[in-house]
């Protein structure tokens, strides 16, 4: 393979030195070196101007120019090109001082000094195309770190104006259908003439769609409202094991319906959580109104347990259960498993989750396919 081509600049006043060391380039093998040989700073920065180097020996101890004017100079000019300089005996204490200004590396005049060159070459051309490396990755790094931000920024713009909107829009739903149902219950209540059975009971098909459709612009409303950060928490110390109840109750003629047992696993004494009332009733009628749902057979038993600090609330059913690899999803909203039939949008699980981590608590459900589900949240006190 041809040997790289390396463009040495040698800043040396003593003829003899540059000879020595120009020789002793031309027997290393690393590269193959091209050497420009000037006496003094001035004759070498004029060089450097004009020409590439890849790396330049300097010699301190210059007439006019000195060593250690030409790295300023270098500097100043914007040069960058990796400088050994090749300081006389005892100048080993300035080296300290030329690193700071900028050369790469020194190397001492001492007898037989010219065979360390080629070493010390081959190491800091090493560092230098490193160190350029490392410039060059940050400075992509830096770029791309810039264009994800403004990617982001637009995308949360994009998503702002996105939730507006379903806000604004499900919020224009609501008034018509609150007054198409105002105008149905009078309908209904015979206050527009006498109702027939029949009549009677298309109304009453038509009241269902209308319920549906109101739970589901409030449910839409509540993530919005969530989402824009605008759903304000009324906090107050709750007893939780109270709440559970009472939820629960307004369950029982739908569990009876369906003949499913509704059982209560809760201590003996309260246990109080800093909740919101509404929003925590909302969490439970959302867990309960699934499992009772979803459960065709057996029971759905509500627990509450105390912890150090939380109440930790677990939903039990002996229904079909979720498969492992959409525990996760239907925390999303609109998710549904494919696999059931019932009545819903996918809402009711995210709201829930929301308010929750909301309160700074959090939900997680356990379930095998088959074997029934438990969700399980945890309430701050
Ligand atoms: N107890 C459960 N047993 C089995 N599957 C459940 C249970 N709870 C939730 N799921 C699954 O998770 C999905 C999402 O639940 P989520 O409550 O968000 O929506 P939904 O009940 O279908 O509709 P919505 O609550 O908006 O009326 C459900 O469609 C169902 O597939
Ligand atoms: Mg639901």
């Amino acid at each position: 393979m041809a040997k790289e081509k390396l463009k040495v600049l040698m800043v040396e006043d003593n003829p003899t030195d540059a000879l020595v060391v120009k020789k002793r380039l031309q027997k290393d093998s690393a590269f193959d070196y091209e050497v420009t040989h000037v006496v003094s700073g001035e004759e070498a920065l004029l060089s450097m101007e004009k020409n590439s180097y890849n790396i330049v020996l300097l010699d301190y101890n210059l007439p006019k120019m000195g060593g250690m004017e030409m790295l300023a100079e270098i500097k100043r000019k914007n040069i960058e090109v990796p400088v050994i300089m090749i300081t006389g005996q005892g100048d080993e204490i300035v080296a300290a001082q030329l690193i700071k200004e900028g050369a790469l590396d020194y190397l001492p005049k001492r007898e037989n000094y010219e065979d360390a060159v080629p070493f010390i070459i081959r190491k800091t051309i090493a560092e230098f195309r490193s160190k350029l490396e490392r410039v060059r990755l940050q400075k992509e790094i830096a770029l791309r770190k810039e264009e994800l931000e403004k990617t982001n920024a637009k995308l949360t713009e994009l998503d702002r104006m996105k939730s507006d909107f379903v806000a604004n829009v499900v919020h224009e739903l609501k008034t018509p259908l609150t007054i198409i149902k105002g105008n149905l219950d009078n309908i209904d209540q015979g206050l527009a003439g006498e109702v027939q059975a029949k009549q009677k009971e298309i109304l009453g098909d038509v009241f269902k769609v209308i319920n549906r459709l109101s739970r589901l612009i409030n449910d839409l409303l509540d993530l919005s409202k969530i989402e824009s950060g605008k759903m304000e928490l009324n906090k107050e110390g709750l007893d939780i094991v109270a709440l559970a109840g009472e939820v629960m109750e307004t369950f029982e003629i739908l569990a009876a319906g369906k003949k499913i047992g509704l059982v209560k696993e809760f201590p003996e004494k309260t246990v109080t959580v800093n909740a919101d009332k509404d929003k925590l009733t909302q969490v439970f009628i959302n867990l309960i109104g699934n499992a009772i749902k979803f459960t065709d057979k057996g029971s759905v038993t509500v627990r509450i347990i105390e912890l150090q600090g939380e109440a930790q609330v677990e939903i039990h059913d002996t229904g079909p259960g979720i498969p492992q690899d959409q525990a996760d999803k239907i925390f999303d909203k609109f998710v549904r498993v494919v696999a059931e039939k019932k009545e819903g949008t996918g809402l009711g699980l995210p709201i829930a989750k929301d308010i929750i981590v909301l309160h700074k608590g959090r939900i997680r459900v356990e379930s095998e396919s088959g074997k029934g589900s438990r969700f399980i949240f945890i309430m701050p006190k």
